[in-house]
């Protein structure tokens, strides 16, 4: 089973957004199958690492909308950004120390940001910036 299914209620009904946000989920959905298959730890950090590298992306390609169009909670906004990346970090740094309690604690995370920032930072953004 997928560890976040995409639902109606994630979609911003901005074509672009909407489309990195599933390739987004897809991704950490990969990784979690990775682990469910209990494949190599090297294996499952390369997972992790592109995973960072295509949210940091798409975090800054929201940044760089809201720098340019005066978004009003840009501030707001990054701070959130901020702090996910860093707590995918933390998943990272206990993923190669071993502590990380599998997929349950990665699961529980990564839906609950995601599906979380998606429905209330990133709706406002793009209903503001549309
Ligand atoms: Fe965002
Ligand atoms: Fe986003």
């Amino acid at each position: 089973m997928a560890l976040i299914e995409w639902r109606d209620e994630f979609s911003l009904g901005i074509a672009e957004v909407d489309h990195e946000h599933r390739e987004l989920i897809d991704l950490i959905n990969a990784a979690y199958a990775h682990m469910q298959d209990d494949e190599s730890a090297a294996e499952i950090d390369d997972f992790l690492g592109e995973i960072y590298a295509r949210i940091a992306a798409h975090f800054a390609l929201e940044e760089k909308m809201m720098r340019e169009r005066g978004y009003d909670q840009l501030a707001e906004h990054k701070s959130e950004h901020e702090t996910l990346l860093d707590d995918i970090r933390d998943l990272m740094d206990a993923y190669e120390d071993g502590v990380l309690s599998g997929e349950t604690e990665l699961a529980a995370k990564l839906q609950a940001w995601f599906t979380e920032h998606f429905r209330t930072q990133d709706a406002r953004l793009h209903r503001k910036l549309g």
